[in-house]
């Protein structure tokens, strides 16, 4: 083993926070914005480049948003991407909300990755999910690998967890000690690390404590920083999976057995959704 490679397990690329549900419990708070995130494909492209500077290898490398599917760029981006698939030893999720069929071009490229790719089709019901049969039929046909997610049939670990709360402090540092070891995302599943507006965070809530103007600069790093060096920035990383806590551990709710569990997918009314709306977009969406 070489120990100045840096392979991290998860990484999520965030295409943009523009999505057609407004879901209550939306754990990246796509919802939440009165303008969303929504980056040119000139912009993700050289994101990945970025990441790819810094660091070694990516076991899972996911695609998300919002929903990825309603974005122009994808089959741009996904073709990028490609060029990196030796670096990728798992797989690429691509995390759909099955309201979208995709088109010939994007079919074209998501082909091109052979066994890395991996469709995971959420299906939240009716009027919410319009579209999973004929996904499901058509990633068949050209043999592309797909997973459906049906929640009427399984809540998949007692369904969804708010992670925010009241977005407030909710306990001292040894108490968020006690929280890391028992978060899911931190402990199973070894960070769910997000790039968005050229920054990494080591998990959405150290991202949306940010947003929300506390401290959390122990869980992130800007990509383009040109005061640090590469190597800088790999040390840093690595340094996040020898931590016993973030500072966002103290206010975050965290993911875990004993967590409030809630159906996926409850969609806010117009009213409330004008209630949460922050027009806080703090990420650079273009070179
Ligand atoms: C943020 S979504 C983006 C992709 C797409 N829009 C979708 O919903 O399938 C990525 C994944 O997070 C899951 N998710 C969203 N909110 C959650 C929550 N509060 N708790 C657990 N999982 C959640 C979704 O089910 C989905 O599989
Ligand atoms: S479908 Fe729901 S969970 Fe997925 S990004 Fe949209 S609002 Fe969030
Ligand atoms: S901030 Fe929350 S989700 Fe992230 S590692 Fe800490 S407890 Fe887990």
């Amino acid at each position: 083993m070489n120990n100045n490679k840096l392979t991290i397990q998860r990484i999520s690329l965030h295409t943009h926070f523009i999505c057609n549900l407004k879901c209550r419990d939306c754990c990246v708070r796509a919802v939440e914005y009165e303008k969303p995130y929504n980056p040119t494909p000139e912009f993700l492209i050289s994101e990945i480049d970025k990441l790819f500077s810094i660091i070694d290898g990516i076991n899972y490398f996911a695609i998300e948003g919002g929903e990825p599917l309603l974005y122009k760029g994808l089959p741009a981006v996904l073709n990028h991407i490609l060029k990196y698939l030796d670096r990728i030893n798992i797989e690429v999720p691509l995390i759909t909300n099955g309201g979208f069929i995709p088109d010939e071009k994007l079919l074209f490229v998501l082909s091109r990755f052979e066994n890395k790719i991996h469709i995971i089709v959420d299906d939240y019901g009716p009027g919410k999910s319009s579209k999973v049969n004929e996904i499901s039929a058509l990633l068949k046909i050209k043999n592309i690998r797909c997973t459906i997610k049906d929640y009427s049939q399984n809540l998949y670990f007692g369904g969804w967890v708010d992670l925010y709360g009241d977005y407030d402090k909710k306990r001292t540092k040894k108490e968020s000690k006690d929280l890391f070891q028992k978060c899911a995302w931190a402990q199973k599943l070894m960070g769910v690390v997000e790039v968005i507006g050229g920054c990494l965070f080591f998990c959405p809530s150290v991202r949306i404590f940010n947003e929300h103007g506390f401290d959390t600069s122990d869980g992130w790093i800007d990509m383009y920083d040109t005061s640090a060096s590469n190597k800088d920035k790999k040390e840093i990383i690595k340094g996040w999976y020898e931590k016993d806590c973030f500072n966002a551990c103290m206010y975050c709710n965290g993911i875990h057995d004993e967590s409030e569990r809630f159906v996926p997918a409850i969609q806010l009314t117009p009213e409330e959704l004008k209630k949460i709306r922050v027009n806080k977009n703090i990420y650079r969406e273009q070179l």
